[in-house]
């Protein structure tokens, strides 16, 4: 007969008491050692992290170099946002947010004392949308602006500035203008790639002839997040998102950024490096699972973003499923026995696996999401075996993020950074800071000292923050914005 796990729980020790092997959560004992085995390449040690480290600040560093750019997987694109705030930002402004599967309108004031109000509305953007012509999605944004400008009763006798989160790779020649490269994270619209984003978002509403807009600025969330947490913490210098898709922004020497032809009086600025696509040039086949290599052969964009597809929430949950099927089919889970939804790609969603690293020691969030996936009867050994596929792959997604943060943090080498970070995965994940700031430390440079905060809904507030910026250059009297 097999063991239920509630009872079996009842006999054991509560996680907290048990022996942490190997900075586990939990206790690994019972988990069964083919398991472990076939969970190994999902383990990277520090040495392997090192080896990263180095592509990645190579390929950093051929991004931001003109004559390598072209050739160079991770782009860093110019931002164009050279200030941060200091809190001294005042106004009212819309700002829109695409990144993901929702789309976000939202009217935010900004006043003294840190005042801050928003309003905001999510509209879904459907997969056909997501995945049909660029004109109806831009249409379809233009369409909800409408709506909620409507509702919000938004004074239409004044122009309101407006700042627009576009959290895909964008080549930005301007605050204001930005050609997309490349779709990522499920979008794959028609006739945008190598369009200025902002015109098309323009020319949509000006059709509709109901709203009246000055888009002031155009941004990926990365920098929404370094700015809203600069906001409050001036000493905010990376923005990095852990969500459905994976990026980071820094501040960078103006002169370490040889294709911007901005305002070079100003020392700095952000750079959004799109360090998703690093290892679309192969720098990542050493660490690759036969399960990556699936995920990617199976995205819409085969071959691109090898990083983000190891790491983000879009992924996380597939890998596990893909793994965990694998793992039944050699009759190593389950005694062999799976079921449709189990089978089923993107059933298991990577919100599980935080539910089940959240679990105590009777397994019932584990049970919980098993019996949700179809598997009603797993054993205790299976509980446990599932939580540890889980924790590799959010170790490991965790670890190669702080890869990148200590490369970012090295690169700087400033004595002191705050990392802003915002993102689901980060959010909701039980564990996830933890690994983070644990690895970052190991792998930084020791003198430098740094923390990470949660960004306040970076692409909101973020969009509004580089607004207020535009607003304030082209109002020298508003003047209220600090230099980075
Ligand atoms: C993808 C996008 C990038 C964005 C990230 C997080 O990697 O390409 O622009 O910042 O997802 O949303």
């Amino acid at each position: 007969m097999r063991t239920k796990p509630e009872m079996m729980g009842q006999l054991r020790p509560a996680f907290s008491e048990l022996n942490i092997s190997e900075g586990f959560e939990f206790d690994t004992e019972i988990v069964t050692n083919e398991i472990k085995e076939d969970c190994k390449p999902l383990l990277l040690s520090n040495e392997q992290l090192t080896t990263l480290m180095k592509d990645m600040n190579d390929a950093i560093n051929k991004g931001l170099s003109k004559d390598t750019n072209p050739s160079s997987v991770v782009k860093c694109y110019v931002t164009y946002v050279q200030d941060l705030p200091n809190g001294t930002e005042r106004g009212k402004f819309l700002a829109l947010d695409l990144g993901g599967t929702n789309f976000r309108v939202l009217l935010i004031e900004l006043g003294e004392n840190n005042y801050f109000h928003m309003d905001s509305e999510i509209f879904k953007v459907p997969e056909y949308i997501q995945t049909g012509k660029g004109t109806e999605l831009f249409d379809h944004i233009a369409k909800c602006l409408a709506e909620f400008v409507k509702k919000h009763n938004v004074d239409s006798t004044v122009t309101l500035p407006l700042g627009f989160t576009f959290s895909f790779p964008l080549r930005q020649v301007g605050l204001t203008k930005g050609y997309l490269n490349s779709w990522t994270k499920g979008f794959n619209c028609s006739g945008v790639v190598d369009e200025d984003v902002v015109r098309l978002l323009k020319e949509a509403i000006r059709k509709r002839k109901d709203v009246e807009i000055d888009v002031c600025g155009i941004l990926n969330d990365t920098t929404g997040t370094l700015m809203s947490c600069a906001w409050k913490n001036p000493n905010t210098k990376i923005g990095v998102i852990v969500g459905t898709g994976c990026n980071a922004c820094y501040v960078e020497k103006v002169e370490n950024a040889e294709l911007f032809d901005g305002d070079s009086s100003k020392p700095y600025v952000i750079i959004n490096t799109e360090w998703g696509a690093f290892g679309d040039d192969g720098k990542l086949a050493s660490i690759t699972t036969k399960y990556d290599r699936e995920i990617d052969e199976l995205s819409l964009n085969a071959g691109c973003q090898r990083f983000e597809k190891m790491i983000s929430g879009m992924y996380m949950g597939e890998i596990v499923r893909l793994t965990i099927v694998d793992l039944a089919n050699q009759k190593k889970l389950f005694e062999g026995r799976l079921s449709d939804q189990m089978k089923t790609k993107g059933a298991f969603g990577t919100s599980f696996i935080s539910d089940i690293e959240s679990d105590k020691a009777n397994y019932k969030e584990t049970l919980k999401v098993l019996n949700e996936m179809g598997i009603s009867d797993p054993s205790l050994v299976d509980c446990a075996n599932v939580r540890y596929i889980c924790e590799c792959v959010s170790r490991r997604s965790a670890h190669l993020v702080s890869a990148g943060l200590a490369v970012l943090l090295n690169k700087m080498n400033e004595k002191s950074v705050t990392i802003g970070v915002d993102g689901s995965v980060y959010r909701f994940h039980p564990y996830f800071h933890k690994l983070m700031v644990e690895k970052t430390k190991q792998l930084a440079n020791p003198d430098i000292k740094f923390d990470m905060m949660l960004s306040e809904d970076g692409s909101g507030r973020g969009a509004a923050l580089v607004a207020a910026v535009a607003v304030r250059d082209e109002l020298p009297k508003m003047n209220g914005v600090a230099a980075v």
